[in-house]
Order: structure tokens, then C-alpha cells, then sequence
């Protein structure tokens, strides 16, 4: 009898430990994830990192994908904070448009961290965990620069085209201005050529959703518009979404012979396609954000916000309203010579991921 009586205290004793979450330090606490759109790759190894690392660490996660709608990503967070969630990790669509639904964050106290993506023009926005947007631009800007060798005297003219992303998204305007900072002198001096004219963003170049489809459309437009006589040198792409665009309308306007090289290419994110795109000279460079980092800097953000202890923080960016805390995390410069060794054997791929690499 007394043994069975013990055998029932360790299954209750388990049973509580399982229903309560007990046993782990962050005590059963809820996280609410809430990504752009599942349609572009980087969102959801975002959304897988970041689950598994706060996972791992033994919270509850509510990972949402919007289909980059604000309204609908305004309504999965009204939910997280109906079903009680202790922290709010946010990659926002149109960063300008959470004021309302982080009012009800505010009045419940609930902290909220902006991910990737800088929340706009609201005090209530606690902390912002990130990559260096404007570092990623001037390495763009400084690619191009030295792929054309600018840097060393060379006067051209060379002809190029720029793009922008969604202009809803702060990381558009930086990704923008880092670049522009190193290739505008070059435009004023006549050593690049924009033939279109359309240099501005957002008003003349931003590509909404920072679709592939809208980045092709444009490209098109571009081609037979301006350069019907002459090849195109070099494109400014923010990112690789653009650039999987402008690949395909430059692949059906025939570059990618000897007397039409494709030109010179940017891009971001090192998605798989784009690093295809890489190995076959079709996009001459990318930058690898690892998500994996910044799931782990939000994981810190989040477990010293939740034990009072000092948030790690090593920048600020002005929202509109007040300087939010900020993480920058590490950016790294990808191209044909040095992919494998920065995706592969960091295991953030595997080759067979790679379209064209096996
Ligand atoms: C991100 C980029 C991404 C783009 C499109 C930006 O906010 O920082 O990495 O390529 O959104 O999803």
C-alpha cells in the first residue's frame, strides 16, 4: 500500500511539473511572434529560430504570419495580448501603423521588441533587435564602388539603375541611404549614369511588398525604355527578393552572353535562389544576415526584460518619437568566393538546399 501511495505522489508531483511548466526558470512565461509573410525565405527561418531558441529555453511561442498585412498582423497581436502573452516580438509590415494595437500593449504593461524591422512614430516600443541596416547599404554602395573600380580612378561612364524596397519599412530608407551615401558623388560627377532619371526613394524607385514580381515589371519598363541600343552595367538591388526579379527580366531580354554580360548585381539576405544566382554570374553579391544571431540577441532581449536584469544594447535608432535601445548584429559580405564557407560549413545550409550547387 505505501509503496503504491509513492508511486502516486511521483506521478502527481510529474503531472504538476508538466502542467505548470514548473522545473524551467522562465516559468511557463508566453512569448507572441508575429513575422511579415511566409512568402520571402528569410521570414521563416526567422520564425523557426526564433520559436526554437525561446522554445529551448522553455517558454510558450504564438508564431503568426500576416501575408504582409498590417491589419492582419495588427489583429494577431490584439489576440497574443487577449491570450496573455508576456512579451511581444514584432517584425512589422508597415512600421508606421502599430500605434493603435501597442496602446493595448502599453495599458497591460506587456513589453514589446522590435524585430528586424524598426516600429515607427509610437512611445511604445521597448527595445529594437536588428542587423546593421545602413552598414548594409554603404557595403552594397562600396561593392559597386570597387567592382567597378571607382575607388582607383576609373571615369566610365558606367551605365546603372537603381531599386528600392517596400517604403513602408524603415530598413528601406537606410539600405537607401547607406548605398546612396557612396554612389551619389559618383552620379554628380557623370561617372555613373542613371539613364532613367529615377534615383529617388521612395517616390521614384521603392518596389511594394518588396515583391520579385514588381522588381521584374520595373526592370522590363527600364530595359525597353532605356536600353534598348546599350547594355546596362550595374543594378542597385536592397535586397534578393529584387534581385530574383531583375535577374529574370534581364534573363528574357538576353544578357548573359559574351556581348551582353549580366551586369553588375546586389543583393541581401543570401537567400538559397540568390546564392544560386551567385554561382551561375548571374547576381554578383549578397549579404548574410544570420538569423540564427539575431534569434539569439532576442532571446537575451527577452530573458533580461522578463528578469529585470540590463537588456543587452550596443546602438539606438530614433523611431520618430524617442530613441529606442537597439541590438545591431553582425553583417557579412557573400559572393562566389567565400558562400560555401560562410552557409554551408556554418551549417545555416546544406548544399543540396542550394539550387545549382551539387
Ligand atoms: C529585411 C531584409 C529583407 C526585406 C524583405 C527587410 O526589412 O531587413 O532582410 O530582404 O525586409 O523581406
Amino acid at each position: 500500500m505505501a509503496k503504491r501511495s509513492i508511486v502516486l505522489l511521483l506521478v502527481f508531483a510529474m503531472l504538476a511539473v508538466v502542467l505548470t511548466g514548473c522545473g524551467q526558470a522562465t516559468g511557463g512565461k508566453r512569448v507572441g511572434v508575429t513575422m511579415p509573410t511566409k512568402s520571402l525565405q528569410r521570414w521563416n527561418e526567422d520564425g523557426a529560430n526564433v520559436k526554437k531558441a525561446l522554445e529551448a529555453k522553455g517558454y510558450k511561442v504564438d508564431l503568426q504570419y500576416a501575408d504582409n498585412k498590417q491589419e492582419t498582423q495588427n489583429s494577431q497581436i490584439e489576440n497574443q495580448i487577449t491570450m496573455g502573452c508576456d512579451v511581444l516580438v514584432i517584425a512589422s509590415i508597415d512600421g508606421g501603423a502599430l500605434g493603435g494595437v501597442l496602446e493595448q500593449a502599453k495599458k497591460k504593461n506587456i513589453p514589446v521588441i522590435a524585430y528586424d524591422r524598426l516600429i515607427t512614430n509610437t512611445q511604445n516600443v521597448d527595445y529594437y533587435a536588428t542587423f546593421d541596416n545602413y552598414g548594409v547599404g554603404k557595403m552594397q554602395g562600396e561593392f559597386i564602388e570597387q567592382a567597378l573600380g571607382l575607388d582607383k580612378g576609373e571615369k566610365g561612364p558606367f551605365l546603372m539603375e537603381c531599386f528600392g524596397g517596400d517604403p513602408g519599412d524603415n530598413n528601406a530608407y537606410l539600405f537607401n541611404q547607406g548605398a546612396m551615401d557612396v554612389l551619389q558623388p559618383y552620379i554628380d560627377s557623370g561617372v555613373l549614369v542613371v539613364k532613367s532619371g529615377q534615383t529617388k526613394f521612395p517616390d521614384q524607385i521603392a518596389i511594394t511588398n518588396w515583391e520579385s514580381k514588381g522588381a521584374q515589371d520595373r526592370m522590363d519598363n527600364l530595359l525597353t525604355a532605356y536600353y534598348a541600343d546599350e547594355n546596362i552595367d550595374v543594378v542597385l538591388s536592397p535586397n534578393d527578393s529584387l534581385a530574383q526579379g531583375i535577374v529574370a527580366s534581364l534573363k528574357s531580354a538576353g544578357y548573359g552572353t559574351a556581348s551582353k554580360p549580366f551586369p553588375v548585381l546586389t543583393g541581401q539576405d543570401c537567400d538559397k535562389i540568390n546564392v544560386g544566382q551567385i554561382i551561375r554570374g548571374e547576381q554578383s553579391m549578397s549579404i548574410f544576415k544570420d538569423t540564427r544571431i539575431l534569434a539569439d540577441q532576442v532571446i537575451a532581449m527577452t530573458e533580461a526584460i522578463l528578469e529585470g536584469k540590463t537588456v543587452p544594447t550596443n546602438a539606438t535608432y530614433n523611431n520618430g518619437v524617442k530613441d529606442v535601445p537597439s541590438y545591431n548584429c553582425e553583417i557579412k559580405f557573400a559572393n562566389k568566393d567565400n558562400w560555401k564557407e560562410l552557409l554551408v560549413d556554418t551549417g545555416y545550409y546544406q548544399l543540396s538546399d542550394i539550387p545549382g550547387a551539387q
